[in-house]
């Protein structure tokens, strides 16, 4: 094992250093199960279970199998196991995935606790990969204000109700996007430390005009928000994944090969996936001779 060692950590290094992934030429089937359940939720690709990912035998880098954005991290035990899926600095909790149409509900996990949720973070993702659905709609949170008469009715009064740390010790205020609240909205910001605006289902918002906010601002939030995966348009992953195979990609979002049934990498796709194993040395040192042109 020494010789080859020696030999290659120059070439890794070299690699690194471009900043280019090796592609796969072996996965640890594994690291790639077909699908898992997280209390009532099936995990299966294009998601993948945060501790399911594999080193890349070629140049020791991370791959997954399944859309790099797309991890779920299985918190607690036996039937309290809940999903989790990180967005920017925020944690969600996935209530629902709909294979058919590609869609997720969730919920900042933030505001599942009590019954004055506090929801700090805006919503961040990579709209490479992920959207809000044709259900979105919002609340606007304005903390840390100072008192407003004329704003009064959208105040929250919810008991044991504390705003986010830094955002003082003012006020908070509620708004619905459909309310007609542009002047005075423009008003409040100048006057608040913080605000977030948070997404959540339009049926949450409707529900047969029994929602009563601020008073009923805590419910609306918990029953979360809709987001739609985009299925890969790109080529390879795409022609693999028209093949029944799975896309495995890096931490940095690039893709690195179709993983296919049977412990094999199709290249490009799984219709071609026969000699994979005998074709990795050359693949690896053909990616080295196009770095160093
Ligand atoms: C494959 O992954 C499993 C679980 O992570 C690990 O125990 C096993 O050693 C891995 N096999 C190889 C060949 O790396
Ligand atoms: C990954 O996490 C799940 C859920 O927590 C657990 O059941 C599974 O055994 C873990 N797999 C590995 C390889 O650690
Ligand atoms: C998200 O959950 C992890 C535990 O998996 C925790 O360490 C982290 O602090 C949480 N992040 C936020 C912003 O709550
Ligand atoms: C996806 O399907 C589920 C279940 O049928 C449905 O509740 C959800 O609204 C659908 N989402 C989209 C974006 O079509
Ligand atoms: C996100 O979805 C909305 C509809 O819900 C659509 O109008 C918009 O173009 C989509 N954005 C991207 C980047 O695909
Ligand atoms: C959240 O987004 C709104 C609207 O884009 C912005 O005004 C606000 O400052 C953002 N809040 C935070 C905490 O980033």
């Amino acid at each position: 094992m020494g010789y080859p060692t020696c030999l290659l950590v120059p070439l890794f290094l070299f690699v690194h250093a471009s900043a280019s992934l090796l592609p796969l030429t072996t996965y640890n089937e594994s690291t790639c199960s077909e699908s898992f359940n997280c209390g009532s939720v099936d995990i299966k690709y294009p998601f993948y279970l945060s501790n399911a990912t594999g080193r890349n035998q070629e140049d020791y880098t991370t791959y997954s199998c399944g859309y790099t954005d797309l991890k779920i991290f299985c918190h607690g035990d036996g039937d309290t196991k809940t999903p989790i899926l990180r967005l920017g600095e925020a944690n969600y909790t996935i209530q629902n995935i709909f294979y058919d149409n590609r869609s997720m509900t969730l919920v900042d996990t933030d505001a599942l606790s009590g019954k004055c949720p506090l929801v700090r973070h805006n919503v961040t993702m990579d709209p490479e990969w992920l959207n809000y659905t044709d259900s979105l709609d919002s609340l606007k949170f304005f903390f840390g204000c100072a008192p407003r008469p004329d704003v009064e009715d959208h105040q929250i009064d919810c008991k044991g109700f504390s705003p986010p740390a830094g955002s003082g010790n003012g006020v908070s205020f509620v708004f619905t996007s459909e309310e007609d609240k542009l002047s005075r909205e423009n008003l409040l910001a100048e006057h608040c430390n913080k605000i977030v605006l948070v997404p959540v289902h339009e049926d949450g918002l409707m529900r047969s005009g029994s929602v009563r906010l601020p008073l009923d601002y805590g419910a609306v939030v918990k029953e979360g928000f809709e987001l739609a995966w985009k299925q890969s348009t790109q080529q390879p992953c795409h022609a693999c994944e028209q093949s029944s195979g799975r896309c495995a990609y890096g931490e940095s979002k690039e893709y690195l090969g179709c993983v296919c049934s049977g412990g094999k990498i199709g290249v490009p796709d799984c219709y071609n996936s026969g000699n994979s194993r005998t074709g990795s040395t050359a693949s690896a040192s053909n990616v080295i001779m196009l770095d160093l042109i």
